[in-house]
Parts: C-alpha cells; sequence; structure tokens
C-alpha cells in the first residue's frame, strides 16, 4: 500500500463509523501565539475538547501536516540518526468530542490494524498508563492481547511527553492517559520492547497513540476536568507505511524513496559527483524539504527570530548535510518540484504555492552558500585541535558572521564525538544582546533603576492629566531629587497622558506645566513594562519629585500618530486580501510622519496590488465606521479570530482592536471612526530583506500635503512643457522622439561632415619617402567618425600612417592607423599611446588601427605636431 492509500484507507475507515473528515489545519496555527507549530492532528479541535467551541460533528477524522522541530515537542536533533524521526510528518487521527470513550476508541483502533491493514495481532504491543486498569482490561479481556504484550507506563511528572503514557499538548491545555500501539519490526532489529531499558531501538516502534482526553491543565499544574471525556488519537502515517510497505525504515516507504532520489540528483547537480545514495545526510535533506516546504506555504519565511528562525534553521541545516557531500551552489529547492509530485494531491496547497516556495528556500541558499565555505573552514580548523569541546565564543563568531546556528554546529561537532560549550555560546549571545541594547535609544530608559509606583495612563481616553506626581527624575542615567532650568531629564508620573513607545507606535510629546515650572517633553520611553519615562528638556523652572504638574500631550502630532496607526491596521488587512494570507506582520513604526510596515511576501508589489490596496483602505475610511477596544482574556481574544502576531508576549488580558473589517490585538491609541484618517495614501514599496517587503504610507494631511506636492510637480512641468497638466504625458513622448530624432540628424551629420573633412586632409598628408604621415584634429567627429574617416583615408593615402583627433570641452578622443604595408615598422597601438599620453590618456588595439582618450585638449595640436618626427625615427 502506497501511502496516498493508507490515509485514505484510514480516513475511509473511520467515516464508515460515523467520523466527519476534517481537512488538515495549517503547520502554522494562525490563532494560537503559543504554540509554535501544529504538532498534532488534536489542535485543530483543542477548544472543542474544552467545551469552548461547537462543530457540527461530534466525531472527526484527519490527515494533519505536523512539525515537531522546536517548542514541547522537538525531534529535530533525532532526524537522520533513527528511522523513523521526522520534523514534519503526517498524523493520522480519530477524535471524539465527549462521544465515545476508551471501549470504542481501542475496538477501531483495532479492528483497523487487524482487518483493514492486516497487521498480525502477534506482531502488536500495547502500552497502557499505569493506572489504567480500565485500558487494560479492555485490551486484555475483550480484544485478546496476551498479558505479556501490554506494559503499563507510568506518569513520570512530566519529564517526558509521549512515551509517559501522559499525553499533553503543551504545558497548558487538554491532556489525559494514553495507551499506545507498538508494531514489532522483528528480532533482525535492534532494541527493546517499551519499557524496557532498550526500547529507544528501531525494532518495537509506537505506531499510534490512543489519549483519553479528560483533563485541562492550566499554568499552575492544576488538572481540571474536561466537561465530557474525549478521544484523541493519532498515528504516525511514515512509521504505518513502513510496517504496510515491509522496510524498517521510514525513509524506505515510496515518498521517501522518491525524495530521496530527487535529493541526490540535485546535490549531484550541485558539485556532489554521485554521492553516497545511503548517507545519512541523504535522508536529512528528504526529511528538511517536507518541513521547510510547508511552512513556507504557511507564510513562514526564514528569518531571525520565531518561528522565522525555526525555518532558517532548519534550511541552513539542509544546506549543510548537502554542502557535506559536496554540493556548492544551491540545489534544495530543487526537491520541491518531487515533493509536489508526491503530496501535491492530498496537499494541494503545496502545488499553488510551489513557485514560491521554490524562491524562498533558493534566496536562503544563495544566501548561506555565500557564507559555508568560510564557515566550515573555522570550524574544522576549531574541530582539528582535537578537543571534545567547541569553545562557545567559536560557536558564537560562527554564528554571528557566518549564519551557523548553533544546532547546525552542533550537529557538525556530533558527527566527530565532540560536544558545543552551550552555556558559552549562550553568554556570548547574552553579551551581543546587551550591547545591541546598550548602542539603541533604549539606553536611557532602560536599566535606570526604579522601585516606586507603576504610571498610570489615560491616554486612551485623555490628552490631559491636570494632577499628575512626580514620582522619580533620572538626568544623566543617575536618579536625582530635581533638575533644574536646561537639564535634560527622564521624568516619571504617576499618571499620565502620554503613550510611551511600544507596539511600533512612537511616544508622545508634548509638555508638563506647573505654576513655576514647563518641561518640553520630546518622547515618552518605557522605563519598566508599566513605568514610563517623559524624555525632555527642563526650560522653566525646577522639577522636584513630588511636584504635581499638568501633563500636556501634543495634540496635533497625537491625532497624525493616531491616524498613521489606524491606518496600519486597515492596510495590514488589505494586505492579506489583495497579496494572500501568507502577508503576515514582520515589523511596523508608526509615527506622525508616516506608517512603516514591513510583510512577508516574495515578490515587490504591482502598480496594480498598490492600488488596490489604497482603493480598500479608503473604502473603509469612506464607510467612517467606529473604532472599539476591547479589554478580555486572551482565550477570550483567540476566540475573537482577533489576529496576533507570533512571538509578540502577551499577558493574560489583552487589547483587542477593532476598526473597520480588521480587528488585532494592540495596546495603541487609535481613531474614533475609520473617517478620521481622512485619505491614505502609498507612498513607497520596495524590499528589505529576502522575503520581506516594505510599504510606507501617509494618511490625513500629510497624504494631502504628498498628494499636493505630486499635483505642484506636475503643474510645474507642464508649465515647462507650456501644456495643459492632462496633456504633459503625451506631451514628453513627443519631446523624447524629437530628441531621439535630432540624436540620429546629428550623428548622420557628423559623418558627413568627417567625410567632407577626410577630403580635405588628403592633401595635408605629408610624404616621408614612400609613406604618406598625416596627423590633424577633426571638428565635431565622435568616435565612429575617427574610424570611418580613417578608414576612407587609409584606402586614399594606400601607404599611411594617420593620426585623427576629435575634442569635446576637456575631452579628446585619438585614433591612430596604420597602412598593412607599414605594419612591420610602425604599430597603431604605440602611436595612439605616443600621442595619447601627450594628452594626459592613454588606449590600445590593433597594429592596423587604434584608439585613446585623453583629457587635456590643449595639448592636442602639440601631441599632432610630434608625429612626423615620431614615424620618421621609425622608418
Ligand atoms: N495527540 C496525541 C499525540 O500526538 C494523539 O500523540
Amino acid at each position: 500500500m502506497k501511502a496516498a492509500e493508507i490515509r485514505q484507507t484510514f480516513l475511509k475507515f473511520f467515516e464508515s463509523k460515523g467520523h466527519q473528515i476534517v481537512a488538515s489545519s495549517p503547520v502554522v496555527p494562525g490563532d494560537d501565539p503559543t504554540l509554535l507549530f501544529t504538532n498534532a492532528g488534536m489542535n485543530q479541535f483543542k477548544d472543542v475538547f474544552l467545551g469552548f467551541d461547537k462543530r457540527s460533528y461530534n466525531r472527526a477524522t484527519t490527515a494533519q501536516k505536523c512539525i515537531r522541530a522546536g517548542g514541547k515537542h522537538n525531534d529535530l536533533d533525532n532526524v537522520g540518526y533513527t528511522a523513523r524521526h521526522h520534523t514534519f510528518f503526517e498524523m493520522l487521527g480519530n477524535f471524539s468530542f465527549g462521544d465515545y470513550f476508551k471501549q470504542d476508541a481501542i475496538a477501531y483502533a483495532w479492528e483497523l490494524l487487524t482487518t483493514k491493514f492486516n497487521l498480525p495481532a502477534e506482531k502488536l504491543w500495547v502500552t497502557v498508563y499505569a493506572e489504567d486498569d480500565e485500558a487494560y482490561e479492555i485490551w486484555n479481556k475483550q480484544i485478546g492481547v496476551p498479558a505479556e504484550r501490554i506494559v503499563r507506563i507510568g506518569d513520570n511528572k512530566g519529564g517526558r511527553y509521549a512515551s509517559d503514557n501522559f499525553w499533553m499538548m503543551g504545558d497548558t491545555g487538554p491532556c489525559g492517559p494514553c495507551t499506545e500501539i507498538f508494531y514489532d519490526h522483528g528480532p533482525e532489529i535492534a532494541g527493546g520492547p517499551p519499557g524496557s531499558p532498550d526500547e529507544d531501538g528501531d525494532r518495537y516502534i509506537e505506531i499510534w497513540n490512543n489519549v483519553f482526553m479528560q483533563f485541562n491543565r492550566d499554568e499552575a499544574g492544576v488538572m481540571h476536568k474536561l466537561p465530557k471525556p474525549s478521544v484523541d488519537t493519532g498515528m504516525g502515517l511514515e512509521r504505518l507505511a513502513a510496517v504496510l510497505q515491509h522496510v524498517h525504515s521510514n525513509y524506505e516507504i515510496d515518498t521517501f524513496v522518491a525524495l530521496l532520489a530527487a535529493a541526490k540528483a540535485a546535490v549531484d547537480a550541485a558539485g556532489g559527483q554521485d554521492c553516497d545514495k545511503d548517507s545519512p545526510s541523504l535522508k536529512v535533506i528528504a526529511d528538511h524539504i517536507r518541513a521547510c516546504s510547508f511552512t513556507i506555504v504557511d507564510g513562514i519565511i526564514p528569518g531571525n527570530e520565531g518561528r522565522g528562525y525555526v525555518l532558517r534553521r532548519i534550511t541552513r541545516r539542509a544546506i549543510r548535510h548537502g554542502y557535506k557531500l559536496g554540493a556548492r551552489t544551491p540545489f534544495f529547492h530543487k526537491i520541491v518540484a518531487e515533493l509536489a509530485n508526491q503530496m501535491g494531491d492530498a496537499y494541494p496547497e503545496l502545488r499553488q504555492s510551489q513557485q514560491r516556495v521554490v524562491e524562498v528556500l533558493k534566496q536562503e541558499e544563495e544566501r548561506f552558500f555565500q557564507t559555508i565555505a568560510n564557515g566550515m573552514e573555522i570550524l574544522e580548523a576549531a574541530l582539528s585541535g582535537g578537543a571534545k569541546q567547541i569553545d562557545g565564543e567559536t560557536a558564537f563568531k560562527l554564528h554571528d558572521t557566518y549564519g551557523f546556528p548553533v544546532d547546525l554546529t552542533a550537529d557538525v561537532c556530533r558527527e566527530r564525538g565532540v560536544t558545543v560549550d552551550q552555556a558559552g555560546f549562550q553568554v556570548a549571545m547574552e553579551r551581543q544582546r546587551q550591547q545591541a541594547r546598550a548602542a539603541g535609544k533604549f539606553k536611557m530608559s532602560a536599566g535606570l533603576e526604579y522601585t516606586g509606583s507603576a504610571t498610570q495612563f489615560h491616554g486612551y481616553e485623555h490628552l490631559v492629566c491636570e494632577h499628575s506626581k512626580v514620582t522619580a527624575i533620572y538626568v544623566d542615567g543617575s536618579p536625582v531629587q530635581s533638575a533644574k532650568s536646561g537639564d535634560d531629564a527622564v521624568i516619571v508620573l504617576d499618571h499620565t497622558p502620554f503613550y510611551a513607545e511600544s507596539g511600533g507606535q512612537a511616544g508622545d510629546s508634548g509638555e508638563l506645566r506647573n505654576g513655576t515650572t514647563r518641561v518640553v517633553v520630546e518622547d515618552t520611553i518605557k522605563i519598566q513594562a508599566d513605568v514610563f519615562g517623559h524624555h525632555g528638556r527642563v526650560v522653566e523652572g525646577t522639577v522636584n519629585v513630588g511636584d504635581q504638574f499638568a501633563a500636556k500631550v501634543n495634540a496635533e502630532q497625537r491625532q497624525h500618530t493616531v491616524r498613521n496607526h489606524s491606518a496600519t491596521h486597515l492596510m495590514h488587512k488589505a494586505l492579506r486580501e489583495v497579496l494572500g494570507a501568507h502577508v503576515q506582520q514582520k515589523g511596523s513604526l508608526v509615527n506622525a510622519e508616516r506608517t512603516r510596515f514591513d510583510f512577508a511576501h516574495n515578490a515587490p508589489m504591482s502598480d496594480a496590488e498598490v492600488r488596490k490596496v489604497e482603493a480598500l483602505v479608503n473604502a473603509e475610511i469612506l464607510a467612517n465606521a467606529a473604532a472599539s477596544a476591547k479589554v478580555m482574556a486572551l482565550d477570550d481574544a483567540q476566540k475573537t479570530g482577533a489576529m496576533m502576531l507570533f512571538g509578540e508576549k502577551y499577558g493574560d488580558s489583552v487589547r483587542v482592536l477593532e476598526i473597520g473589517s480588521s480587528k488585532e490585538l494592540c495596546g495603541g491609541t487609535h481613531v474614533q471612526r475609520t473617517g478620521d484618517i481622512g485619505l491614505f495614501k502609498i507612498v513607497a514599496e520596495g524590499g528589505v530583506a529576502a522575503g520581506v517587503r516594505r510599504v510606507e504610507a501617509v494618511t490625513g494631511d500629510n497624504a494631502l500635503a504628498y498628494l499636493q506636492q505630486l499635483e505642484a510637480t506636475v503643474n510645474g512641468v507642464a508649465g515647462t512643457l507650456k501644456a495643459a497638466p492632462g496633456e504633459v504625458e503625451a506631451r514628453i513622448h513627443a519631446v523624447l522622439d524629437h530628441v531621439k530624432q535630432l540624436e540620429k540628424d546629428i550623428a548622420a551629420l557628423k559623418g558627413k561632415l568627417a567625410s567632407s573633412q577626410g577630403d580635405e586632409l588628403v592633401a595635408q598628408a605629408i610624404d616621408l619617402g614612400g609613406i604618406k604621415v598625416l596627423a590633424a584634429t577633426l571638428v565635431g567627429a565622435d568616435a565612429k567618425a575617427l574610424r570611418d574617416t580613417m578608414d576612407k583615408l587609409k584606402d586614399k593615402l594606400k601607404s599611411a600612417a594617420i593620426v585623427l583627433a576629435a575634442v569635446d570641452g576637456d575631452k579628446v578622443q585619438i585614433a591612430a592607423g596604420v597602412t598593412a604595408d607599414q605594419m612591420g615598422k610602425i604599430k597603431a597601438g604605440e602611436l595612439v599611446n605616443f600621442v595619447a599620453q601627450q594628452v594626459g590618456g592613454k588606449g590600445g588595439g590593433k597594429p592596423d588601427m587604434a584608439m585613446a582618450g585623453g583629457s587635456n585638449a590643449a595639448g592636442v595640436p602639440a601631441a599632432l605636431a610630434s608625429v612626423q618626427a615620431w614615424v620618421a625615427e621609425r622608418l
């Protein structure tokens, strides 16, 4: 049975048992920023298990794309070293949401394995959770599995996840005891039964995990009973395929045979020269192409943090293995085509995004191939010393300068039995982080000691706080009791309307004022999560800790910022609509002037796409919908479908900002109605990094000013052209056509002029015993005219040495020609250089014709005059 048939057989079996076939969810969970990648079939049903979400069915079955390459479930380090681990794999699962429980789950599993897949019962082993007598009895009494093939496995208190027979999706969420089914590949493979010291061998392979979901584990580790006992199962398609295809390694199943062949061909073509087809490196490559491709399909691009960094690590690891096999140019992206062949039917999104996947991988490869050779050389040098450990500094240098993720370095080292000083590496990383922080703008605020009360922020509703009390003052980074007129200070207030820079939105400016004192605030930056530092200059009086001030935000500047921020949300939404759901925010900066938004997308936006985004955003502005912000629990926010950013640290309660059709988590300040934005205009679009585009846009009066400026430019051009603004384009085309025609005419005239001068010059040639010597200037000639005239003169003079010069401002062009009969004595190249060096230049060419340039027009007459003597010397 091919993998595709196995997948179908599984789904159809459970469909026949009343299960709804549900499509795989993406590998990137869009609505769960706490989860790195989809790691199990149950992820998309998490809320159904918890009772927060209801579906029209209470039994479901899926083939789910999963990635276990980071986070709680991480198999990355095992890939290539065992027969059964993958970064990406397909999980076949059946689910009961409060419907059937242990009895039916076990019976279904057994029926499918032994009657549909025809596995011999005596090859199957099972494990149950140590205290789960009920499951034990079902297996033993009802199914008839003998006691010697049922193993009780204890809960080792969360130390390991999958094999302790108590399964949890992560630190929190639905969980429960499980029963696992193992297949015995036979005594010729090393390894012992589950629970034995040798269980990690490849002989007894877990193929199916049936979880009896009963609890929801909270952050404190407390187990809350689920509304109804449920079932969640997961069977690795690749492992089952290995069993059914009578092979011992997942890498020998049909899908992988094809991918391994494609990997070998790609590596060979890139310099691998018939690399070893059994090399573990090829397995790593064949495995990694799946994880990388499916991640890119779901909108991730290689980057330096979060999911993007996981993708980069896996990609570079694959590249390094190709490099080890001899590849010296990009090869990895070439395997995508075969992957689409193998898996495109089951997962059509792969074919839809195929081109993009190829491009993203190719760019990442081109990048890494620039540094990998030098990096490997350094690593080899470090390894050659015979040390058992690579020091943290070297690992850091490889990371920082050569783009070697530390696990890639560790992967190379592991092949030589060497380890990496991970702690030393972390120290070096932390040092760099500190330096980067110190170098940044935050140096004035971050690191300030502060133990007072937090700042209450009132700036969502108010732009003025009449009675703000100073709780701390800093001058030159040190706490002080007071600051006087002329001092630059950071002032902390107990209440403030000033927004402190965060979430991409710039901090507010404004002033603090009381009867005696005035402080001009230039920026507001957080000292701690909820402590606001007002950066400014005391311009009148003295500020003391404990003083009260009226704190007043610069309203105009804030309004500008707010418009740009709200427009950013609408633009984000519009970009996803126009370019696709892979568009994900990679960075944003919103201030009073403009919004700058970076996002994942692989191609420049076309003019039509830019216009479409502008039209969508402006339509939302015209609709003038009210904006609303609600603070709610993170869980509830997730349920509203609000957009969240992965890697962003959200607290327990978050602010959901709805504006127009956009819904995002956001702590920033916003307009009241979309109409307040006024007008939205994109002013720039470009690339900032591989796969990341940047759009800049303006709003409100800034947008008007931008358009007025453009109009003024067009009007100015129209005035110069003496045309109406609407005619400018046609007029410029006409002018350019005219210019082209004139250039042609001039070239023709130059030719004519030169040739008529040439006729006159024949008479000026001087006869030196049979050879004619001529050195003259051609007025208005270009290089072509010089050459053409030279040819004519040679024809006419028959036996000659000729130098022609043309002058244009200071610039000089010189041609030297010698007829064939004289070339034994006189070389055109030498002649042209003899003349050229007198006018500050040099040149070269063939013995019969050479050209040179020069920069000293004044020297031309003397240089030409010297030609005759030079030729005479050589006769
Ligand atoms: N969710 C269970 C697992 O991943 C079935 O093993």
